[in-house]
Protein backbone atom coordinates (compact mmCIF):
# COMPACT_ATOMS: atom_id res chain seq x y z
CA UNK A 1 0.00 0.00 0.00
CA UNK A 2 1.23 3.88 -0.54
CA UNK A 3 1.68 5.96 1.58
CA UNK A 4 -1.17 8.76 1.42
CA UNK A 5 1.38 11.44 2.94
CA UNK A 6 4.78 11.42 3.10
CA UNK A 7 6.32 14.24 4.90
CA UNK A 8 9.82 14.10 4.02
CA UNK A 9 11.50 16.45 6.38
CA UNK A 10 11.22 16.60 10.20
CA UNK A 11 8.15 19.21 11.73
CA UNK A 12 9.20 22.96 11.10
CA UNK A 13 7.44 23.81 14.10
CA UNK A 14 9.90 21.69 16.13
CA UNK A 15 12.94 23.10 14.50
CA UNK A 16 11.66 27.04 14.97
CA UNK A 17 10.04 26.24 17.90
CA UNK A 18 13.79 25.43 19.47
CA UNK A 19 15.04 28.42 18.17
CA UNK A 20 12.46 31.03 20.06
CA UNK A 21 12.50 28.85 23.19
CA UNK A 22 16.30 28.63 23.21
CA UNK A 23 16.46 32.51 22.83
CA UNK A 24 13.61 33.01 25.42
CA UNK A 25 14.64 30.46 28.19
CA UNK A 26 18.35 32.13 27.64
CA UNK A 27 16.89 35.62 28.39
CA UNK A 28 14.66 34.65 31.32
CA UNK A 29 18.02 33.08 32.48
CA UNK A 30 20.33 35.52 32.32
CA UNK A 31 17.59 38.32 33.38
CA UNK A 32 16.50 36.52 36.76
CA UNK A 33 19.13 33.83 37.30
CA UNK A 34 22.29 34.55 37.43
CA UNK A 35 23.24 34.84 40.71
CA UNK A 36 20.88 31.26 41.57
CA UNK A 37 23.60 30.09 38.71
CA UNK A 38 26.47 31.42 40.32
CA UNK A 39 25.41 30.48 44.20
CA UNK A 40 25.82 26.35 44.80
CA UNK A 41 24.16 25.10 41.22
CA UNK A 42 21.85 23.35 43.44
CA UNK A 43 19.74 23.69 40.19
CA UNK A 44 22.01 21.57 38.29
CA UNK A 45 20.92 18.02 36.91
CA UNK A 46 22.60 15.00 38.43
CA UNK A 47 22.76 12.79 35.37
CA UNK A 48 22.42 8.92 36.25
CA UNK A 49 24.98 6.98 35.65
CA UNK A 50 24.11 5.30 32.39
CA UNK A 51 22.47 1.60 32.38
CA UNK A 52 24.50 -1.28 30.31
CA UNK A 53 22.76 -2.66 26.96
CA UNK A 54 22.57 -6.96 28.00
CA UNK A 55 22.20 -8.84 24.37
CA UNK A 56 20.48 -11.70 24.09
CA UNK A 57 22.43 -13.95 22.70
CA UNK A 58 19.71 -15.83 20.57
CA UNK A 59 19.06 -12.70 18.62
CA UNK A 60 22.73 -12.56 16.83
CA UNK A 61 21.62 -15.40 14.57
CA UNK A 62 18.31 -13.30 13.69
CA UNK A 63 17.38 -10.73 11.57
CA UNK A 64 18.17 -6.80 12.24
CA UNK A 65 14.64 -5.86 11.34
CA UNK A 66 13.34 -9.16 14.48
CA UNK A 67 14.90 -6.88 17.51
CA UNK A 68 14.61 -3.86 19.44
CA UNK A 69 17.50 -1.18 19.95
CA UNK A 70 17.56 1.65 21.86
CA UNK A 71 18.25 5.24 20.10
CA UNK A 72 19.69 8.76 21.19
CA UNK A 73 17.27 11.20 19.74
CA UNK A 74 19.47 14.38 18.98
CA UNK A 75 22.61 12.11 19.37
CA UNK A 76 25.56 14.70 19.32
CA UNK A 77 23.77 17.22 21.38
CA UNK A 78 24.73 16.96 25.38
CA UNK A 79 23.68 18.93 28.34
CA UNK A 80 27.34 19.96 30.00
CA UNK A 81 28.03 21.98 33.00
CA UNK A 82 30.68 23.48 30.53
CA UNK A 83 27.81 24.81 28.27
CA UNK A 84 25.42 25.88 31.22
CA UNK A 85 23.66 22.22 30.51
CA UNK A 86 22.44 23.80 27.32
CA UNK A 87 19.04 23.20 26.76
CA UNK A 88 19.62 22.72 23.15
CA UNK A 89 21.36 19.07 24.64
CA UNK A 90 19.15 16.03 24.46
CA UNK A 91 21.67 13.94 26.43
CA UNK A 92 24.23 14.50 29.17
CA UNK A 93 26.43 11.68 27.64
CA UNK A 94 28.32 11.79 24.38
CA UNK A 95 28.34 9.52 21.49
CA UNK A 96 31.18 7.08 22.32
CA UNK A 97 29.57 6.50 25.79
CA UNK A 98 26.24 5.92 24.43
CA UNK A 99 27.66 3.63 21.95
CA UNK A 100 29.76 1.65 24.50
CA UNK A 101 26.47 1.63 27.46
CA UNK A 102 24.76 -0.13 24.16
CA UNK A 103 22.76 2.76 22.34
CA UNK A 104 22.62 0.92 18.34
CA UNK A 105 20.77 4.10 16.57
CA UNK A 106 22.12 7.72 16.16
CA UNK A 107 19.97 10.62 15.56
CA UNK A 108 21.51 13.73 14.31
CA UNK A 109 20.62 16.63 12.08
CA UNK A 110 23.27 17.35 9.28
CA UNK A 111 24.03 21.10 8.27
CA UNK A 112 25.61 23.23 5.94
CA UNK A 113 28.36 24.82 8.09
CA UNK A 114 27.19 28.39 8.76
CA UNK A 115 30.60 29.35 8.22
CA UNK A 116 30.72 28.33 4.42
CA UNK A 117 33.51 25.48 4.74
CA UNK A 118 32.27 22.28 2.84
CA UNK A 119 32.33 19.96 5.89
CA UNK A 120 28.58 19.07 7.57
CA UNK A 121 27.84 20.10 10.86
CA UNK A 122 25.70 18.53 13.28
CA UNK A 123 23.07 21.12 14.57
CA UNK A 124 19.88 20.73 16.02
CA UNK A 125 17.88 23.38 13.80
CA UNK A 126 20.12 26.59 13.78
CA UNK A 127 24.74 26.08 14.73
CA UNK A 128 23.94 29.15 16.48
CA UNK A 129 22.26 27.53 19.35
CA UNK A 130 24.29 24.33 19.68
CA UNK A 131 27.51 23.24 17.01
CA UNK A 132 27.37 19.68 18.23
CA UNK A 133 30.63 19.04 16.18
CA UNK A 134 31.28 17.88 11.93
CA UNK A 135 29.51 14.97 10.35
CA UNK A 136 33.09 13.55 10.10
CA UNK A 137 33.96 13.60 13.97
CA UNK A 138 30.88 11.83 14.53
CA UNK A 139 31.35 9.13 11.96
CA UNK A 140 34.73 8.57 12.88
CA UNK A 141 33.76 7.78 16.48
CA UNK A 142 31.50 5.30 15.33
CA UNK A 143 33.99 3.74 13.23
CA UNK A 144 35.81 3.46 16.08
CA UNK A 145 33.31 1.86 18.09
CA UNK A 146 32.72 -0.79 15.19
CA UNK A 147 36.42 -1.59 14.92
CA UNK A 148 36.47 -2.05 18.97
CA UNK A 149 33.12 -4.05 18.75
CA UNK A 150 33.38 -5.95 15.62
CA UNK A 151 30.30 -7.88 15.98
CA UNK A 152 28.40 -4.86 16.55
CA UNK A 153 25.65 -2.96 14.27
CA UNK A 154 25.03 0.47 14.45
CA UNK A 155 22.17 2.64 12.77
CA UNK A 156 22.54 6.04 11.51
CA UNK A 157 19.46 8.36 10.97
CA UNK A 158 20.15 11.71 9.68
CA UNK A 159 17.51 14.56 9.06
CA UNK A 160 19.41 15.93 6.08
CA UNK A 161 18.96 20.26 5.97
CA UNK A 162 22.13 20.20 3.92
CA UNK A 163 22.01 22.17 0.92
CA UNK A 164 24.82 21.03 -1.17
CA UNK A 165 22.88 17.77 -1.95
CA UNK A 166 24.58 14.24 -1.32
CA UNK A 167 28.43 15.33 -2.40
CA UNK A 168 29.09 16.56 1.29
CA UNK A 169 27.49 13.29 2.84
CA UNK A 170 29.13 11.04 0.33
CA UNK A 171 32.87 12.68 0.77
CA UNK A 172 32.17 12.34 4.80
CA UNK A 173 31.61 8.60 4.30
CA UNK A 174 34.65 8.59 2.02
CA UNK A 175 37.25 10.10 3.82
CA UNK A 176 36.24 8.21 7.04
CA UNK A 177 36.01 4.60 5.36
CA UNK A 178 32.55 4.48 6.41
CA UNK A 179 30.87 3.84 3.18
CA UNK A 180 32.87 0.63 3.07
CA UNK A 181 31.25 -0.78 6.07
CA UNK A 182 27.93 0.37 4.95
CA UNK A 183 24.77 -2.26 4.44
CA UNK A 184 23.61 -1.67 0.78
CA UNK A 185 20.30 -3.81 0.90
CA UNK A 186 19.29 -5.15 -3.01
CA UNK A 187 18.86 -2.54 -5.18
CA UNK A 188 15.59 -4.66 -6.42
CA UNK A 189 14.15 -3.89 -2.79
CA UNK A 190 13.95 0.27 -2.74
CA UNK A 191 11.21 2.31 -2.96
CA UNK A 192 9.56 0.46 -0.09
CA UNK A 193 9.76 -2.76 -1.34
CA UNK A 194 12.11 -4.33 1.23
CA UNK A 195 9.93 -6.48 3.85
CA UNK A 196 10.83 -6.97 7.26
CA UNK A 197 12.24 -10.43 6.01
CA UNK A 198 14.27 -9.15 3.05
CA UNK A 199 17.20 -7.85 6.45
CA UNK A 200 19.82 -9.98 6.84
CA UNK A 201 20.53 -11.21 10.17
CA UNK A 202 23.29 -9.97 12.95
CA UNK A 203 25.41 -12.29 11.89
CA UNK A 204 25.50 -12.41 8.37
CA UNK A 205 26.14 -7.88 8.50
CA UNK A 206 29.13 -8.91 10.90
CA UNK A 207 30.22 -11.46 8.23
CA UNK A 208 30.89 -9.40 5.38
CA UNK A 209 31.65 -6.42 7.64
CA UNK A 210 28.58 -4.34 6.48
CA UNK A 211 27.61 -3.25 9.81
CA UNK A 212 26.70 0.23 9.35
CA UNK A 213 22.89 1.19 8.33
CA UNK A 214 22.10 4.76 7.79
CA UNK A 215 18.98 6.96 6.88
CA UNK A 216 18.60 10.47 5.74
CA UNK A 217 14.93 11.59 6.21
CA UNK A 218 15.39 13.57 2.87
CA UNK A 219 17.49 14.07 -0.27
CA UNK A 220 18.66 10.34 -0.52
CA UNK A 221 19.75 9.18 -3.67
CA UNK A 222 20.46 5.00 -3.67
CA UNK A 223 21.41 5.42 -7.53
CA UNK A 224 24.38 7.74 -6.45
CA UNK A 225 24.58 6.41 -3.19
CA UNK A 226 23.25 3.25 -2.51
CA UNK A 227 24.52 3.31 1.46
CA UNK A 228 22.36 6.30 2.01
CA UNK A 229 18.95 5.03 2.74
CA UNK A 230 15.61 7.25 2.13
CA UNK A 231 14.49 6.37 5.82
CA UNK A 232 11.03 6.53 4.66
CA UNK A 233 10.91 4.05 1.80
CA UNK A 234 12.62 1.20 4.89
CA UNK A 235 11.33 2.99 8.51
CA UNK A 236 7.87 4.16 9.81
CA UNK A 237 7.84 6.70 13.40
CA UNK A 238 5.34 7.01 15.09
CA UNK A 239 4.31 10.93 16.29
CA UNK A 240 7.48 12.62 18.10
CA UNK A 241 5.44 15.72 19.18
CA UNK A 242 4.51 14.51 22.76
CA UNK A 243 4.10 17.11 25.27
CA UNK A 244 2.17 14.78 27.81
CA UNK A 245 2.78 11.60 29.39
CA UNK A 246 -0.66 10.49 27.71
CA UNK A 247 0.35 11.53 24.12
CA UNK A 248 2.67 8.43 23.01
CA UNK A 249 1.19 6.34 20.04
CA UNK A 250 1.99 3.62 18.35
CA UNK A 251 0.12 4.21 14.70
CA UNK A 252 2.54 5.21 11.75
CA UNK A 253 2.81 8.84 11.51
CA UNK A 254 5.20 9.26 8.71
CA UNK A 255 4.48 8.18 6.52
CA UNK A 256 0.77 7.54 6.97
CA UNK A 257 -1.83 4.54 6.36
CA UNK A 258 -5.33 4.54 5.85
CA UNK A 259 -6.66 3.27 9.59
CA UNK A 260 -4.55 1.33 11.61
CA UNK A 261 -2.08 -0.35 8.90
CA UNK A 262 0.90 -1.75 10.13
CA UNK A 263 3.13 -2.62 7.24
CA UNK A 264 6.40 -4.65 7.61
CA UNK A 265 8.52 -2.42 7.83
CA UNK A 266 11.47 -1.04 10.82
CA UNK A 267 9.30 0.91 13.00
CA UNK A 268 10.84 3.77 15.20
CA UNK A 269 8.42 4.91 18.05
CA UNK A 270 9.69 8.31 19.44
CA UNK A 271 9.40 8.31 23.14
CA UNK A 272 10.60 11.91 24.26
CA UNK A 273 9.05 14.62 25.91
CA UNK A 274 8.70 18.35 25.62
CA UNK A 275 8.13 20.86 28.01
CA UNK A 276 6.38 23.84 27.02
CA UNK A 277 7.36 27.29 27.00
CA UNK A 278 5.56 30.52 25.77
CA UNK A 279 4.22 27.82 23.65
CA UNK A 280 7.67 26.80 22.53
CA UNK A 281 9.11 23.00 22.87
CA UNK A 282 12.31 21.71 24.36
CA UNK A 283 13.01 18.74 26.14
CA UNK A 284 11.75 17.89 29.24
CA UNK A 285 14.96 17.00 31.44
CA UNK A 286 13.03 16.64 34.87
CA UNK A 287 10.75 14.24 33.51
CA UNK A 288 13.38 12.22 32.14
CA UNK A 289 13.31 9.34 34.69
CA UNK A 290 9.44 8.66 34.15
CA UNK A 291 10.09 8.94 30.37
CA UNK A 292 12.56 6.99 30.35
CA UNK A 293 11.70 4.23 33.37
CA UNK A 294 11.00 0.31 32.81
CA UNK A 295 7.18 0.32 34.16
CA UNK A 296 4.05 -0.46 33.03
CA UNK A 297 2.78 3.25 34.14
CA UNK A 298 1.14 5.73 31.56
CA UNK A 299 4.08 7.74 30.18
CA UNK A 300 6.86 5.49 31.15
CA UNK A 301 8.76 4.03 28.12
CA UNK A 302 7.62 0.65 29.52
CA UNK A 303 4.64 0.99 29.38
CA UNK A 304 4.84 2.10 25.37
CA UNK A 305 6.76 -0.47 24.45
CA UNK A 306 4.63 -3.24 25.81
CA UNK A 307 1.90 -1.75 23.58
CA UNK A 308 3.43 -0.76 20.57
CA UNK A 309 4.67 -4.51 20.55
CA UNK A 310 1.51 -5.56 21.17
CA UNK A 311 -0.19 -3.34 18.12
CA UNK A 312 2.95 -4.31 15.61
CA UNK A 313 2.20 -7.99 16.71
CA UNK A 314 6.09 -8.09 16.59
CA UNK A 315 9.50 -6.42 18.25
CA UNK A 316 9.42 -2.51 17.67
CA UNK A 317 12.64 -1.82 16.61
CA UNK A 318 13.57 1.57 17.79
CA UNK A 319 12.90 3.49 20.51
CA UNK A 320 14.60 7.18 20.60
CA UNK A 321 15.08 8.97 23.78
CA UNK A 322 16.24 11.90 25.05
CA UNK A 323 18.60 11.44 28.23
CA UNK A 324 18.61 7.46 27.76
CA UNK A 325 21.11 7.60 30.91
CA UNK A 326 17.83 8.19 32.84
CA UNK A 327 15.22 5.61 33.77
CA UNK A 328 16.09 2.04 32.38
CA UNK A 329 15.70 2.20 28.87
CA UNK A 330 18.20 -0.95 28.50
CA UNK A 331 15.58 -3.14 30.84
CA UNK A 332 12.84 -2.33 28.01
CA UNK A 333 15.26 -3.66 24.81
CA UNK A 334 15.99 -6.45 26.96
CA UNK A 335 12.54 -7.11 28.22
CA UNK A 336 11.28 -7.00 24.32
CA UNK A 337 14.63 -8.81 22.81
CA UNK A 338 14.42 -11.65 25.78
CA UNK A 339 10.65 -12.64 25.05
C1 LIG B 1 33.09 11.45 25.89
O1 LIG B 1 32.84 11.44 27.27
C2 LIG B 1 33.79 10.66 27.98
C3 LIG B 1 33.31 10.58 29.43
O2 LIG B 1 32.92 11.83 29.88
C4 LIG B 1 35.16 11.29 27.85
O3 LIG B 1 36.13 10.52 28.54
C5 LIG B 1 35.52 11.35 26.37
O4 LIG B 1 36.74 12.05 26.21
C6 LIG B 1 34.44 12.07 25.59
N1 LIG B 1 34.75 11.94 24.19
C7 LIG B 1 34.78 12.98 23.40
C8 LIG B 1 35.09 12.72 21.98
O5 LIG B 1 34.55 14.10 23.79
C1 LIG C 1 7.64 17.82 32.51
O1 LIG C 1 6.57 16.92 32.43
C2 LIG C 1 5.88 16.74 33.65
C3 LIG C 1 4.84 15.67 33.40
O2 LIG C 1 3.97 16.07 32.38
C4 LIG C 1 5.26 18.04 34.08
O3 LIG C 1 4.62 17.87 35.32
C5 LIG C 1 6.33 19.09 34.18
O4 LIG C 1 5.77 20.35 34.48
C6 LIG C 1 7.11 19.19 32.89
N1 LIG C 1 8.23 20.10 33.03
C7 LIG C 1 8.30 21.24 32.38
C8 LIG C 1 9.49 22.08 32.64
O5 LIG C 1 7.43 21.60 31.59
C1 LIG D 1 13.18 11.30 39.37
O1 LIG D 1 13.76 12.56 39.57
C2 LIG D 1 13.08 13.36 40.53
C3 LIG D 1 13.69 14.73 40.51
O2 LIG D 1 15.09 14.67 40.59
C4 LIG D 1 13.22 12.66 41.88
O3 LIG D 1 12.52 13.41 42.85
C5 LIG D 1 12.63 11.28 41.78
O4 LIG D 1 12.83 10.57 42.98
C6 LIG D 1 13.25 10.51 40.64
N1 LIG D 1 12.57 9.25 40.48
C7 LIG D 1 13.22 8.11 40.31
C8 LIG D 1 12.35 6.91 40.11
O5 LIG D 1 14.43 8.05 40.28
Amino acid sequence: MDPLNLTSSYNVCDMFCWLFASVLVALVVSAGGIQQRESQGDDDPHPKHPGERKPVPALYGQRYSEQTFIGTHNSAAVRTAENGWSISGNQYFNVSVQLRSGVRLLQAQGHSDPEGSSEIRLCHFNCALMDAGSLVDHLLTVKHFLETHPHEVVTLLFVNTVREGLLPWMKAYYDTGLDLLSYIPPPDKRGGAMHLDDWPTIAEMVAVNKRVVTFLSSGANEDLAPYLLNEWSYVYETDFGIEAPDQYDCLPDRPRWPGSYIPPRLSLVNHFLYAQFLGFRYPNATYANTTNAAGSHVGELGEHAMRCRSAYERRPNFFLVDFFNEGDVFDVEYGMNAF
